[in-house]
């Protein structure tokens, strides 16, 4: 047989052979068989060094024209493969129903927040919203918060590294007390929920990032009256009728005098507690005032900035804070 003749065979019987391969692993199998190495097609294109001169051209071209051929055959046959291995193997029934998508819900810090947000808007506040990486001035300087002051160690604020001021994540939403009355004259009366970041190590009642809402209010004549019967009625709207506060000097270095909140409720007394710690808050330090041009003289002010899990974890009866945070659907399922 002619060297021709003996290629075109060849090439006819690779041809049926890669197309009736039935999966890709039948596939790879015959490409082996004629194009690999030890393949009948290789082997055949050895031969060529062997033929008499003058058949060299022809054969050559045959050869590459058959080459040709099978790479196209092999390529369409691999892709036909792999199509048939991404449809699924059942045949799909058209009137079968169709897949319900679940209804997602708000997360529980969400739906408490979204309470809070709805207590203080009945009494005319209003959101307002900053920036989570923060600087030094808005976090520290600006709200009296001197250098050497302990809440500025680096063992308990993210610092980001960076130029001054410098960046941080912010360890509390009263940054926004200042970025808000910069930014408006007075009068104010804005809540700010929202993230914040402390170096903790997470345990079941700490977590290195935590919600917060602040509250401030600045206009003419406000007092500690104003503060007190504010905060009652929010924690009553919150918390049930039968919620009690008390204010507890306290120091913070942006209001002077400072207070903390305690509150107790039926919830705190199954806790086998009298009173629990809910919230810092005073009146509005002269200084702060002054950092943000205002005339201290003529605005008074209070502001107060509690934490929104411990609020969720009373009302749902959570013992560990972690849970809001590993998002596991379970857990979540339940509010
Ligand atoms: N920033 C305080 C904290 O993170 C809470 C706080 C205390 C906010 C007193 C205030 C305030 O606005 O007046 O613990």
């Amino acid at each position: 047989m002619s060297f021709t003749a003996q290629l075109d065979a060849l090439r006819q019987e690779a041809l049926k052979d890669l197309a009736a391969a039935a999966d890709l692993a039948l596939l790879d199998r015959a490409k082996g068989a004629w194009v690999g190495p030890h393949g009948k097609f290789t082997a055949l294109m050895k031969q060529l060094g062997s033929l008499p001169k003058e058949e060299k051209p022809a054969a050559g071209k045959a050869i590459n024209t058959a080459k040709v051929e099978l790479e196209a055959a092999l390529a369409a046959r691999r892709e036909a493969l792999e199509l048939k291995s991404a449809l699924p193997k059942e045949p799909t029934d058209f009137t079968a129903p169709g897949r319900r998508r679940t209804v997602g819900k708000l997360h529980p810090l969400t739906q408490v927040t979204e309470d809070i947000v709805r207590c203080f808007r009945k009494i005319g506040f209003v959101v307002a919203d900053g920036p989570e990486l923060e600087d030094e001035y808005h976090c520290f300087d600006a709200l009296n918060t001197p250098a050497d002051h302990p809440a500025r160690d680096a063992q308990d604020t993210f610092y980001i590294g960076g130029a001054a001021p410098q960046p941080l994540l912010r360890t509390h939403t009263s940054s926004v007390q200042i970025r808000v009355m910069k930014s408006q004259p007075p009068p104010i009366r804005i809540i700010v929920p929202g993230r914040v970041y402390r170096r903790d190590n997470a345990d079941a009642t700490h977590n290195p990032t935590f919600q917060q809402v602040e509250g401030l209010y600045v206009d003419r004549g406000v007092t500690a009256g104003d503060l007190k019967g504010t905060v009652e009625f929010v924690f009553r709207e919150l918390m049930g009728p039968d919620t009690k506060i008390r204010f507890r000097p306290h120091y913070f270095s942006y209001t002077e005098p400072s207070f903390e909140i305690d509150f107790s409720n039926p919830l705190v007394k199954k806790l086998g507690k009298d009173w629990l710690e809910i919230a810092g808050c005073g009146m509005v330090h002269p200084q702060v005032f002054e950092n943000v041009g205002y005339d201290p003289e003529v605005w008074t002010g209070w502001a107060f900035g509690f934490g929104i899990e411990r609020i969720a974890m009373l009302r749902y009866g959570i013992t560990d804070i972690r849970l809001f945070y590993e998002n596991d659907a379970r857990f979540l399922r339940q509010f």
